[in-house]
C-alpha cells in the first residue's frame, strides 16, 4: 500500500496492552473505524485489490462484518455472515477453531451461498489464522470457492499466514 494510506491507518490503531488477557497486545481500530477518511480509504484499497472476479464477500464477527459490509456494497455484491456460534437459525455449517487466547466455533447459514460462488473473505485481524482457516473451511463445504483473503492487520509473529497456504491473501499492515 502507499506510505500514505499505511501511515493514516497506523496513526489510528491504539495499542491496549495486557486485553483481554496479560501478555496480549490488542490492536484496537475503534479509532480508525471512527475516522471517515481513513475508514472510506481502508474500504476503497480493499475494493482496488479485491474488485472484479468475486461474487460475495463474507466477513467474519464482529469487526470483520464492519469492513465486509461496505467492501461488498462499493463492489455491488451481497456480503455474508460467519458467525459465533449460536446466533443464526438453522440449518447452519459449524466449526471448531483454536484462538490467539482460547477456542470458539464458527457458523455460516448456506442460505446466503450458492455454490460455486467466487468468494471474498475479510477480517480486520489476522493472529494465529484459526479463525479464517475455519471461516475457509465452512466456505468450501458450501461450495463455494474462496478466491481471496483480506485483512486490515496482520500480526506476523503468530504465523496466521501460514495456516492459510495457497490462498490470495492481503494485508494492508503488519506488526
Ligand atoms: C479476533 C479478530 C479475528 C480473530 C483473529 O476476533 O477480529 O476475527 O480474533 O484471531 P486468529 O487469527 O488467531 O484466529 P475475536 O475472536 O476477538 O472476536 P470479535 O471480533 O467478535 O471481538
Amino acid at each position: 500500500i502507499s506510505a500514505g494510506l499505511h501511515d493514516l491507518i497506523t496513526d489510528r490503531v491504539r495499542d491496549v496492552p495486557d486485553f483481554p488477557e496479560p501478555g496480549v497486545l490488542f490492536r484496537d481500530i475503534t479509532p480508525l473505524l471512527a475516522d471517515g477518511t481513513a475508514f472510506s480509504a481502508v474500504v476503497g484499497h480493499l475494493a482496488d485489490v479485491f474488485g472484479g472476479e468475486v461474487d460475495v464477500v463474507a466477513g467474519i464477527e464482529a469487526r470483520g462484518f464492519l469492513l465486509a459490509a461496505p467492501l461488498a456494497a462499493v463492489l455491488g455484491v451481497g456480503v455474508v455472515a460467519v458467525r459465533k456460534v449460536g446466533k443464526l437459525p438453522p440449518p447452519t455449517l459449524r466449526t471448531a477453531y483454536d484462538l490467539e487466547y482460547g477456542s470458539a466455533e464458527i457458523e455460516v447459514s448456506p442460505a446466503g451461498l450458492t455454490p460455486g460462488a467466487r468468494v471474498v473473505l475479510i477480517d480486520d485481524v489476522l493472529a494465529t489464522g484459526g479463525t479464517a482457516a475455519a471461516a475457509c473451511r465452512l466456505l468450501e463445504e458450501a461450495g463455494t470457492r474462496v478466491t481471496g483473503i483480506g485483512f486490515l492487520i496482520e500480526l506476523l509473529e503468530l504465523g496466521g499466514r501460514d495456516r492459510l497456504p495457497d490462498r490470495p491473501m492481503h494485508a494492508l499492515v503488519s506488526y
